[in-house]
């Protein structure tokens, strides 16, 4: 077991480098599954999260090779005739049901234990199954699985989606690239990732038009072949880092982010008076002279995204004001709060907003992380609070986060890593 020790860090300066998205690979990875030849993807990062996605990969008959290093993942379907995706592997990671489409598709049965995951909500998958029924698929669910098989062929079909669930929007997405005829997804999420997939998608020869919009339309093609790709820089990897420079009141580079994946976030540093400047590869984050309080509603993209809804918050426990935080997107995702009430932060909680009411400072002491976004923005508390802080159950953050202690230490925060 580990934790991360974090002392009192007033002054960030230097650069730091964002990872490839988390959010972006596994569901490139999970689409590999519908190649005939091998997939080279790049930029991979050294997740937990990933490491899950490829023993997944290989339970499912696929050969993959890793290297750490390079960042680089090459990926080839060896067996195609494996349809069960085990309780023990799905469990690991929710993200594992977007296997779904893809052995849909390929292999025409799929048979999904059910998924763990982040624990901040019930994260129900109807709208992936409301999805694959438009499409002709048998779906069961029974003894912890859904099952969904089909005779023949997937028929293309409109689908509108209820809520634009950006898991439903990319499983249904991966399905009909193999369906008979054309699929129109309305209301679909517009994240950055949907985008990245259908770029990865129509290298491999899939026809899709309107990824990033709110209506994308897939013609049915009767193979898809392996191809390289890069997948895009981690957007929430880079707005954690670029609320640590606020939180500091410091000035820092960030390399490798696409400024526009983070429009919602510069919005909102704006506003409180931070200076984003966007440069070749990366943006310039300057909170030298301080900043204010402003309200935030995480919304589907392009609104405020809710991986970041946490990190934000410790922005406002600081700040002089009373400030509202709603969360919009999941009904369970301010459990972190009382960890950061122990150290200080005044927050109340009503339904789905959070009332902050700034505060001098945060005094460190012993937290715990309860999901990812959560352990991440508990460190962003260290950095400012008095004292020490310590932070346990740290493989939530090692989930989402490469090194996240060596590039903050990087740019001269005082983060340790410490064996329990
Ligand atoms: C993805 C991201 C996650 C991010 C979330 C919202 C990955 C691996 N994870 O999760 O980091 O926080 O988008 O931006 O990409 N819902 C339903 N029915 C469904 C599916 C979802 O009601 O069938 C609800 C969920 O309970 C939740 C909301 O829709 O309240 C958003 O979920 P969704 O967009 O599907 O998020 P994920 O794809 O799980």
């Amino acid at each position: 077991m580990e934790k991360f020790v974090v002392e009192t860090s007033p002054n960030l300066e230097g650069s730091l480098r964002v990872s490839g998205a988390k959010n972006s690979v596994l569901i490139i990875m999970a689409a590999s599954l519908l190649a005939e030849g091998e997939c080279v993807i790049e930029d991979v990062p050294d997740l937990l999260d990933v490491h899950v996605m490829i023993d997944l990969l290989r339970s499912l008959g696929s050969e993959v090779n890793y290297d750490a290093q390079k960042e680089q993942l090459r990926t080839r379907v060896m067996d195609a005739t494996i349809t069960d995706a085990s309780y023990e592997l799905t469990n690991r990671m929710r993200a594992s049901i977007v296997v779904m489409g893809p052995l849909l598709a390929r292999r025409k049965r799929a048979n999904v234990a059910l998924p763990g995951g982040c624990p901040i909500g019930a994260r129900p998958i109807d709208l992936h199954l409301k999805g694959f029924r438009r499409l002709g698929v048998n779906v069961e669910i029974g003894h912890g699985s859904v099952e969904g098989v089909f005779e023949d062929h997937m028929i293309g079909n409109n689908i509108y989606l209820d809520f634009p669930s950006v898991g439903a929007t990319e499983n249904i997405l991966m399905a009909a690239t193999l369906a008979k005829g054309t699929t129109t997804i309305e209301n679909a999420a517009q994240e950055p990732e949907i985008t990245d997939l259908a770029s990865f998608l129509t290298k491999m020869g899939a026809k899709i038009s309107g990824a990033g919009t709110s209506t994308i339309r897939i013609t049915g093609v009767e193979r898809l072949v392996g191809v390289r790709h890069q997948v895009i820089p981690d957007r929430i990897e880079a707005g954690t880092y670029m609320i640590a420079a606020a939180i500091t009141k410091s000035k820092i580079f960030i390399d490798n982010v696409v400024p526009t994946h983070l429009r919602p976030l510069i919005s909102k540093l704006e506003e409180a008076g931070v200076i984003v400047t966007p440069q070749a590869n990366g943006l310039v984050v300057d909170a030298l002279e301080g900043y204010t309080g402003v309200d935030i509603t995480t919304l589907p993209y392009p609104g405020f995204p809710t991986d970041l809804q946490a990190q934000f918050m410790v922005m406002l426990t600081v700040c002089e004001g009373l400030h509202t935080v709603r969360e919009t997107i999941f009904e369970n995702r301010f459990m972190y709060v009382n960890e950061l009430m122990r150290m200080g932060a005044k927050i109340r909680i009503d339904g789905s907003s959070a009332m902050v009411k700034g505060v001098s400072h945060l005094e460190g002491a012993q937290v715990r992380s309860t999901d990812l976004r959560a352990g991440s923005a508990l460190i962003l508390a260290g950095l400012v609070a008095t004292g020490t802080t310590e932070i346990s159950e740290i493989y939530h953050i090692d989930r989402g986060f490469v090194s996240i202690e060596k590039k903050l230490q990087g740019i001269g925060a005082n983060i340790r890593r410490v064996s329990i």
